[in-house]
């Protein structure tokens, strides 16, 4: 339709990507979503419809399959994009930098292609803490210099600079690249949410498992850290917040041209400890633990500061720990229903 204000949304079936279709269309939004489906499930269109009402078009094709990309973009005139697709195990990362390199750097540079093909000229990009150095002094700030330790982070980094040298090049261009620090949580329904293959690699999918008996305890890696009880801390945010902010960014791009970075996080740390006592208190399930070697990679403490975000977006977290915890278990108790 003619005054639809569609949004290209890669790896929309994802995580992330999925709950921020969810907001899109709160906000009179229509995603169309590209997704290979390489990591997430065919089920999450129908999900999605359950949630919205809405059959939110879908092509199940790779990103960096550029004449795809041409029929979408012909086909929905975009305002904008919102840039998802990606692998995402720092890791696999690690065993497998190729792979990584060229499915998260492809992706970003076919898109980039197509976009500038279309004149779509609006991005919002999936960008990490991970381009964060370690040792710097949190909380962690836009303006910090960067340095990765995996190669799963520099394909972020690579890609961030990707965007700013094209929003040098071409004066219309604009792109938002959001740091987001530690998404987890559900969407209220319990109808979507995280859904990792085989064993967890994250605290929050795991702690769930272990809630429902699927795994024997959680494994803490480390509590001789400088933090608060020794266990890392991470700066967790509910993952509708983090979909909310994609919208605010998308309304920012439409007003705003050149390349900025932005900080997704509460500014509020978490250790593990606090996390596993929040879960249990939010969800009355045990969570038995043992605290064993540290996980090589880890950071002591991941904190953002949240100012850019309020400043330039308006963006505020509205859901603390306590709901993080309640959805992330309603979604986990729903798949084994
Ligand atoms: P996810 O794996 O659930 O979603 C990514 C989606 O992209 C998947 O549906 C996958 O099938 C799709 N995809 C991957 N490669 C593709 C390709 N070549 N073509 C088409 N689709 C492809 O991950 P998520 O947690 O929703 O993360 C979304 C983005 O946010 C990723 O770029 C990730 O790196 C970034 N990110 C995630 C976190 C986190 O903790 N979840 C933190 C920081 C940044
Ligand atoms: N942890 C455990 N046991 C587990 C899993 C995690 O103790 O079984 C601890 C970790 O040591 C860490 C905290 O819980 O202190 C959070 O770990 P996650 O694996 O959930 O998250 P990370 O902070 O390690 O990594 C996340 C994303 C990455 C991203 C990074 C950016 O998964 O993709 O944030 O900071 F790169």
């Amino acid at each position: 339709m003619e005054n639809t204000k569609y949004v290209l949304v890669t790896g929309g079936a994802g995580f992330i990507g999925s709950h921020t279709c969810v907001e899109l269309i709160e906000s009179g939004y229509m995603p169309v979503i590209i997704d290979n489906l390489s990591n997430s499930k065919i089920e999450s269109l129908a999900r999605l419809k359950k949630i919205t009402g809405v059959d939110i078009p879908f092509y199940q094709e790779d990103v960096r399959n550029r004449e795809a990309l041409d029929m979408i973009l012909d086909k929905y005139p975009c305002v904008a994009a919102i840039h998802f697709a990606g692998y995402k195990a720092v890791g696999e990362s690690v065993a497998k930098p190729i792979e990584y390199y060229q499915n998260n750097l492809g992706c970003t540079l076919t898109l980039c292609e197509a976009l500038t093909a279309h004149n779509v000229k609006r991005v919002v990009f999936s960008s990490s803490a991970t381009v964060y150095r370690e040792g710097d002094e949190v909380p962690l700030k836009e303006e910090y210099e960067l340095g990765c330790t995996n190669p799963y982070g520099w394909t972020k980094y690579m890609s961030e600079q990707m965007f700013r040298d094209l929003c040098v090049a071409d004066k219309e261009w604009s792109a938002v690249l959001l740091r987001y620090f530690n998404p987890i949580g559900a969407h209220k329904s319990g109808i979507i949410g995280e859904e990792p293959n085989g064993i967890p690699n994250n605290l929050m999918p795991y702690v769930a498992k272990v809630a429902n008996g699927e795994l024997k305890e959680l494994r803490v890696f480390g509590n001789d850290y400088d933090t608060v009880d020794g266990t890392g801390v991470r700066d967790y945010i509910h993952v509708v917040d983090l979909a909310k902010a994609h919208v605010l960014a998308i309304g920012y791009a439409c007003e705003n041209t050149g390349a900025v970075a932005i900080n997704v996080g509460t500014g509020r740390g978490y250790s593990v400890l606090e996390v596993v006592a929040a879960f249990e208190k939010a969800t009355g399930q045990a969570v038995p633990y043992a605290i064993v070697d540290r996980r090589p990679g880890d950071l002591a403490e991941v904190v953002a500061s949240p100012e850019k975000a309020s400043a330039l977006l308006g963006f505020k977290a509205q859901y603390g720990i306590d709901d993080m915890c309640e959805d992330a278990w309603r979604f986990e108790h729903n798949l084994n229903k």
